[in-house]
Formats: C-alpha cells, sequence, structure tokens
C-alpha cells in the first residue's frame, strides 16, 4: 500500500525481503541479480558479513551520542579517509546533498573571507548534486528545477569536459570562488571526460585562487577502480564530497578538506544531529576495511574493463548501440531511442537495471561482484538490450 507515501518516486510494484552478495530476493522468493546496488550504496554487495558484524556489534553498544561528544568511531573513519585521499579533515553528515551543502557552505565562507561580493560556484550542465534547495540550485538539469524557483543564487553552469568554458568563465565573472564538478557524470549519463580534465581544472583552480569541489558521491568508495575518482588524475581537490557506498547502506555522508578550504568551519557555523553517529561510522569504518583489505580498488578496475570489454564484444554489431562507457564498475550503455522501458523488462527477466539521461542504460554493480555473476549479468542485459531494439 502506497497511497500513504508522497509519491515522490514511480517505484516499482516488487519489494524485496532479503538480499546475499550481489542477488535480492522478493516476497514470493523470486531471486533478482542486482546490477544496481541500490543505486550504487552497496558496494559490497547485500550482508556483506563485515558490515553486518559491525552494525550488530555496534548497535549492540551505543547506537547515538551526538557531535556534542566525542565520537571515537567518527575520528577513526576521519583518519582513514584523510589517510586514503591525502586529504585533511571530514565533516560528516547523512546524505549526499547534504555533504554537497558543507562544501557550497564551504566556498561561501572561503569567497566571503576573501572580500568577495556575490560567492559563485561554477557547475556543469547535465550534473546532478541533490535535491536541496542549494544542491538543487547546482544541479544542470532544468527538468528537475521546474517548480521549485526561486533557485539559490551563486551558480553559473558551463558544458561538462569544457576547460575553455571555465577557463572563459573564470575571466568574466570576478565572484567565482569555486568550481564543482562530478569526476564522471552518474545520473547525466555515465559521461566520463577527458583524461586530462579534472587536472586542467584543478591548475585553473590553483592558479586562481579558487577550490575545487568534487562531488564522489556516485564515483568515490572505490567503485571507478581506484578509492577515490580523482586519483585516476593525479590531483588532489581542495574539497571532496561522498556519501553513497561510503556506509553500504547506512546513511553516512562526509565532506572532506585540504589546502586552502581546511579550518574555515568553527564551532557554530555548521553541524547535523545524527552526522557521522556511532552505528553509520562503525559500518563505514567496516567497508573502508574491506576495501582496503581486499583491494577492491583494484578488484573494481579489472572485472569492470573485463565487463566492459565483454559487452563491447557481445553489443559490438547491434545496430541502436550508440556507445558503451565504463571506469571500474560505474558503466553507461547509450542507446540510440529512449528505454526506460528497459527497467520494468528487466525485473521480469530477474536483473535490477537503471536508465538514466533517457537513453542510458547505467549498471552499478557491486564493486567484489564475483566473475560468475558478471557473466550472468552481462549475458542478461545483452540479451534485454537485444530484445529492446528489435521492438518497434
Ligand atoms: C553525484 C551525486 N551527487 C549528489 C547526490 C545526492 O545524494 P543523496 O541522494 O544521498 O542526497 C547524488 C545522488 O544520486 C549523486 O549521484
Amino acid at each position: 500500500m502506497t497511497e500513504y507515501l508522497i509519491p515522490t518516486y514511480s517505484r516499482q510494484e516488487v519489494a524485496f525481503n532479503k538480499g546475499e552478495g550481489s542477488w535480492l530476493w522478493d516476497e514470493q522468493e523470486n531471486k533478482y541479480l542486482d546490477a544496481l546496488s541500490g543505486i550504487a550504496v552497496c558496494g559490497l554487495g547485500h550482508s556483506h558479513p563485515a558490515v553486518t558484524a559491525a552494525i550488530q556489534k555496534q548497535a549492540a553498544e551505543v547506537i547515538h551520542t551526538s557531535n556534542l561528544y566525542r565520537i571515537p568511531q567518527q575520528e577513526k573513519l576521519a583518519e582513514t579517509i584523510c589517510k586514503l585521499s591525502g586529504m585533511e579533515a571530514a565533516f560528516f553528515c547523512n546524505s549526499g546533498a547534504e555533504a554537497n551543502e558543507a562544501a557550497i557552505k564551504i566556498a561561501r565562507i572561503f569567497g566571503n573571507l576573501n572580500g568577495i561580493q556575490l560567492p559563485t560556484i561554477i557547475v556543469a550542465h547535465k550534473s546532478f548534486h541533490g535535491r536541496t534547495m542549494a544542491t538543487l540550485s547546482a544541479t544542470g538539469n532544468e527538468k528537475v528545477k521546474l517548480g521549485f524557483e526561486p533557485m539559490v543564487s551563486g551558480f553559473t553552469h558551463v558544458n561538462y569536459n569544457d576547460v575553455d568554458a571555465i577557463k572563459t568563465e573564470i575571466q568574466n565573472n570576478s565572484n567565482v570562488v569555486a568550481v564543482m564538478l562530478e569526476p564522471i557524470q552518474g545520473e547525466g549519463g555515465v559521461n566520463v571526460p577527458d583524461k586530462d580534465y579534472l587536472k586542467a581544472i584543478k591548475e585553473l583552480c590553483d592558479e586562481n585562487n579558487l577550490l575545487l569541489i568534487l562531488d564522489e558521491i556516485q564515483t568515490g568508495i572505490a567503485r571507478t577502480g581506484k578509492v577515490f575518482a580523482f586519483q585516476h588524475s593525479n590531483i588532489i581537490p581542495d574539497v571532496l564530497t561522498l556519501a553513497k557506498g561510503l556506509g553500504n547502506g547506512t546513511a553516512i555522508g562526509a565532506c572532506v578538506v585540504s589546502g586552502k578550504a581546511n579550518n574555515l568551519l568553527y564551532p557554530g557555523t555548521h553541524g547535523s544531529t545524527f552526522g557521522g553517529n556511532p552505528l553509520a561510522c562503525a559500518a563505514a569504518n567496516a567497508v573502508m576495511e574491506t576495501i582496503v583489505n581486499e583491494k577492491l580498488d583494484a578488484n573494481a578496475a579489472i572485472l569492470g574493463d573485463q565487463i566492459a570489454a565483454s559487452f563491447a564484444k557481445k553489443l559490438a554489431d547491434t545496430p541502436g548501440v550508440i556507445n558503451i562507457r565504463n571506469k571500474g564498475m560505474m558503466f553507461g550503455i547509450e542507446l540510440g531511442r529512449p528505454c526506460s522501458d528497459l527497467v520494468k523488462q528487466g525485473l521480469d527477466n530477474g536483473i535490477l537495471i537503471n536508465v538514466t539521461a533517457n537513453s542510458v542504460v547505467r549498471l552499478l554493480p557491486p564493486i567484489n561482484m564475483n566473475e560468475e555473476d558478471a557473466a550472468i549479468m552481462v549475458d542478461k542485459v545483452v540479451a534485454l538490450i537485444k530484445g529492446f531494439l528489435k521492438e518497434e
């Protein structure tokens, strides 16, 4: 019964009551391969033993105390993230949008301290940064903003993967204080930029005393074959935002800072009641430990490329397949026509997939998927796409 829910989602008529690894079972005990991981959240798969054990242990000890007191689990997580990323300090919250809100506030305070009148952040068309008013305003998709005007001011949109567009905006707008980008645009269609894009933008930011904010809410936590996607570009951002895969399903987000973005917030300037509580941090510590111990970043790189090669081979001569993109375990298969019907067809065929940007089949399977499940995923998705493209 969904009648008591505000219908912000058009949900599929299925509910799952059990998950293990890359598989989910519905209430009728039908089995589904999860090639979406709860939208890049359950990167270690469902019911991962280390995460389950950490949650159970922590729940039996203490779940929540608030940030009025020290939280050792949070301190440990901050240290792990900083050491793995090369960054300096973290603020914890409960979601991606909140992590980006913190990043936006940091950019504003940075601008205000530097005497900028109307601190403005350069963001990209086709980006997605969240559903709160500031992150919606940052988002480069007019459809999701419709009806919620007025937007929060202080954002200017440029084309993604276009260094000159950012250079021009910086030259023409003295209010620019930061550039905020996804290393790969997820919701926008799994758009992978040119290899040197992020490095060039980081250089521009450094030359112009701007913050580079990287939204790694979807690309972070080993999804793309490195623990953080920016590590493919040999840079360190000023601000990094994380969520999704960090808690493997427990609600946690993080805004991580370094260099000139560090030491801008102090007591009273920002906060969160739940953010980084012992339960969420215990789960996230188990996630990070598992990734490091099992080298799941390298696993995502190798397996991701094997899967992409398999798709390329099996879909090579299929008219209507425009492009196959991947970075690690983040896949986009672009078709020549809108294909949102594939989601339901997938469900009917025992696989959970997603369609984004109307015509891109997006797959975000667990980063530790085994090869057997990966082969099943490829075969199911190829069959779905071929069948769909034959329909007119
Ligand atoms: C890149 C990116 N940023 C931010 C968000 C918002 O995260 P949340 O839904 O946890 O607020 C998302 C969610 O899809 C995302 O993909």
